[in-house]
């Protein structure tokens, strides 16, 4: 197991000690190594039957980890065998959920990572690949918003809102783009909105930036396709997480909109951060090998797009 119930990772001294002391470890049970492997055929193989959407031991970066979403996702992704990292911005937070997913069998740790920032992805993603040696799967989902009319906005906000939402992923994709490339393999999911794929009043810069995102995934399932990456984006609808509560509690019309969405959505509910880890968990899996630059909503039915 990682060591994120003692801490998180806030920088690569600390986790150059982390990296030692795994090995050492690792070390230790060398000797089981193949009782291990025959164990993980044996699991994935029951009676003949494969079950599907393992990911035992595939290493899975999530972005915005700690709460909300993200959260969800780390702990499906776990669920699955995934040895995750959280690569968030809240270090206390993402090193609780690392602790929670421990206490519960799985594996993960928290690295404490701004994605508007090129150098602190690239620290996070060398400090995976000297715990884990490489990334398998990148999940990009930290995101934020606020509901306000497009004239109401500022230059700041429109910054602050493309930064996270947009460049955040072009950080994440370049800081593992060569390496999975190299490793001729990879899973790239990224956490769009249904705003993009059908625009949502008070949300003008933030659906912007995610139709953004939904171009540039495509274009990269074009160009990393001959590396056998796959490039997929999903959309969630209305899903309460702190980011919904904190637009909310700071705009009546946020609250009105957001309170009633349970009544507009076909099957009369929000979604749940384990609704989004499934779609997650798909395209994560080699049962997607053969899906690249799709979009899918998981909303409800609140779009139905072509
Ligand atoms: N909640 C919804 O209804 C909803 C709907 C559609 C799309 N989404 C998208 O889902 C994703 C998750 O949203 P959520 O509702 O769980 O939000 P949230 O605010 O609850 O969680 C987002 C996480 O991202 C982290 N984060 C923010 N900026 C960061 C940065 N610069 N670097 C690293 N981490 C950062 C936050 O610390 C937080 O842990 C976002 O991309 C959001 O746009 C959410």
């Amino acid at each position: 197991m990682c060591g994120a119930g003692a801490g998180g990772i806030d920088d690569l001294g600390e986790n150059n000690v982390k990296v030692d002391r795994l090995k050492v470890e690792g070390n230790k049970h060398l000797g089981s190594n193949l009782i291990y492997k025959l164990s993980k055929i044996i699991i994935t193989y029951i009676g003949g039957t494969k079950i599907m959407f393992k990911l035992t031991d595939k290493v899975a970066v999530v972005t915005g980890g700690a709460r909300g979403i993200g959260k969800g996702i780390c702990e499906t992704l776990a669920k699955q065998g995934a040895k995750v990292v959280i690569a968030d911005l809240l270090l206390d937070e993402a090193v609780a959920t690392a602790s929670e997913i421990e206490n519960a069998g799985g594996q993960a740790i928290a690295v404490k990572t701004d994605i508007t920032d090129l150098e602190s992805v690239q620290a996070m993603v060398s400090a995976v690949k000297e715990k884990f040696g490489l990334v398998d799967i990148l999940v990009n989902n930290a995101g934020w918003d606020r509901m306000k009319p497009f004239v109401k906005t500022t230059p700041d906000f429109w910054n602050k809102v493309i930064d996270i939402n947009y460049k955040g992923i072009l950080n994440t994709i370049y800081a593992v783009a060569e390496d999975m490339m190299g490793q001729n393999s990879g899973k790239i999911i990224n956490i769009a909105s249904d705003a993009a794929r059908v625009g949502s009043t008070g949300e003008s810069v933030y659906s912007g930036t995610k139709g953004a995102v939904i171009s540039f995934s495509k274009t990269m399932a074009r160009e990393f396709a001959r590396n056998k990456i796959n490039v997929n984006v999903i959309c969630p609808g209305p899903t309460p997480t702190p980011l919904l509560d904190d637009m909310k509690a700071e705009d009546a019309f946020a609250d009105k909109v957001l309170s009633s969405m349970d009544k507009i959505i076909p099957l009369k509910r929000m979604g749940t951060a384990d609704d989004i880890a499934a779609a997650v968990v798909f395209f994560a899996s080699e049962e997607a090998n053969f899906v690249t630059g799709q979009v899918l909503s998981v909303s409800g039915g609140l779009t139905m797009v072509d």
